[in-house]
């Protein structure tokens, strides 16, 4: 049932608050602000940490090594599934494998998890549907608890992934020692804040995003940028994009901007820049400058001090709250999927069975 919305991407969109919500529940204490704990990995006792998944949700673990990595101080390896599990990659029992899938039966990422076992690795699976070939499969269940996804293009299980990879990566810090307790209760904090600031940013972004789809409607070609959390965003926007609207959308860390993708840059292809102003802004900031110095068109994503803090000219810029580091690859993600998701109605497509793809990939 879709309720009052066009589409279930629509619906799914405008459900993440809720879900999110419900899923936090599950991993943190919203009294003491604590990270609740989480039986089946002992995050302190592993060397490192290696993960596997395919499309939207290997983003989200891409999202999550940069937080293992900062918060616990824990190594993470990362592949996409279809070539971790050929990698042959040295693994020992002293290393846990996190699995990352929506439906919980996406072939490759299940043939890595295979392998994993094989080689004596503790297995978690960051999964939606419980009762999955996944699910069953592994030593521990992280649900992500997003409610049924029928669009095929993942919104609201990617923010859940998000939101639980970053709370385990809050609980892996506490057990490591690397995150105070005073650290936990500000991060936890924030994680308990963001439902009610991504109901405020779906509300106030929509208009001027319906607009703005319009405009982009018209390009064959764009091109995302982030550094930091925002580069796994980047690449998800692409994904989105290219996806449900068939325009082709490339993602790439800002950085990388002048190891070639610099040489596409003109007024036909515009460059979604996803800043918000952490410490990577200043950097972000001046990749936007040579977009713009080669007549670059621009649509700055940013919160209200980068907004302050930028006088580049835009086609566009979407002014988000200023939020803590830790929940921006949440909140930002909102406007990533509205635009991509308002760019397809306009072009008319089938938003929620999309040409060629399905909702879950069982063969390889
Ligand atoms: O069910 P899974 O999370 O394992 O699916 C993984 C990908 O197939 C999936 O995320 C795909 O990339 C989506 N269509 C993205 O919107």
């Amino acid at each position: 049932d879709k309720g009052n919305h066009r589409h279930f991407m629509e619906k799914e969109i405008h459900e993440q608050p809720e879900v999110i919500s419900h899923a936090l529940s599950h991993y943190v204490d919203f009294t003491t602000n604590k990270v609740t704990t989480q039986p089946g990995i002992d995050f302190a006792a592993v060397r490192s940490l290696a993960i596997s998944a395919c499309g939207t949700a290997y983003l989200a673990g891409l999202t999550g090594k940069y937080w293992f990595e900062r918060y616990a101080r824990l190594p993470v390896e990362i592949d996409v599934a279809s070539e971790f599990r050929y990698r042959e990659m040295p693994l020992s029992p002293d290393q846990a494998a996190l699995f990352i899938s929506q439906s919980g039966e996406t072939a490759d990422t299940l043939a890595s998890l295979r392998y994993c076992k094989a080689e004596g690795l503790k297995i978690g699976a960051v999964v939606n549907v419980k009762e999955s070939t996944i699910a069953r499969e592994s030593d521990a269940v992280f649900p992500i608890l997003a409610g049924p996804e029928i669009g095929v293009a993942s919104t609201k299980a990617f923010t859940c992934q998000l939101a639980v990879l970053a709370a385990l990566s809050v609980a892996a810090g506490r057990a490591r020692g690397t995150v105070s307790e005073a650290e936990e209760i500000a991060l936890v904090k924030s994680l308990i804040e963001m439902p009610r600031i991504m109901n405020r940013v779906l509300n106030a972004v929509q208009p001027q995003i319906e607009n703005l789809a319009r405009d982009l409607s018209r390009y064959k070609d764009v091109l995302y940028l982030g550094r930091g959390t925002s580069y796994p965003l980047a690449l998800e926007g692409a994904l989105k994009l290219k996806e449900i609207s068939y325009i082709h959308a490339e993602g790439y860390a800002a950085g990388e901007l002048k190891h070639g993708p610099i040489a596409l840059i003109d007024e036909n292809m515009p460059v979604i820049v996803i800043a918000p102003h952490d410490r990577f802004f200043e950097k972000t900031i001046s990749n936007m400058q040579e977009v713009a110095a080669r007549g670059g068109k621009i649509i700055f994503i940013t919160d209200e001090k980068g907004a302050a803090a930028s006088k580049l000219a835009t086609m566009a810029t979407i002014v988000l709250p200023n939020v803590d580091e830790i929940i921006a690859p949440m909140v930002f993600a909102l406007p990533i999927q509205l635009l991509a998701y308002h760019t397809a109605v306009f072009m008319g497509t089938d938003v929620d069975q999309p040409r060629n793809l399905a909702k879950s990939v069982t063969v390889e």
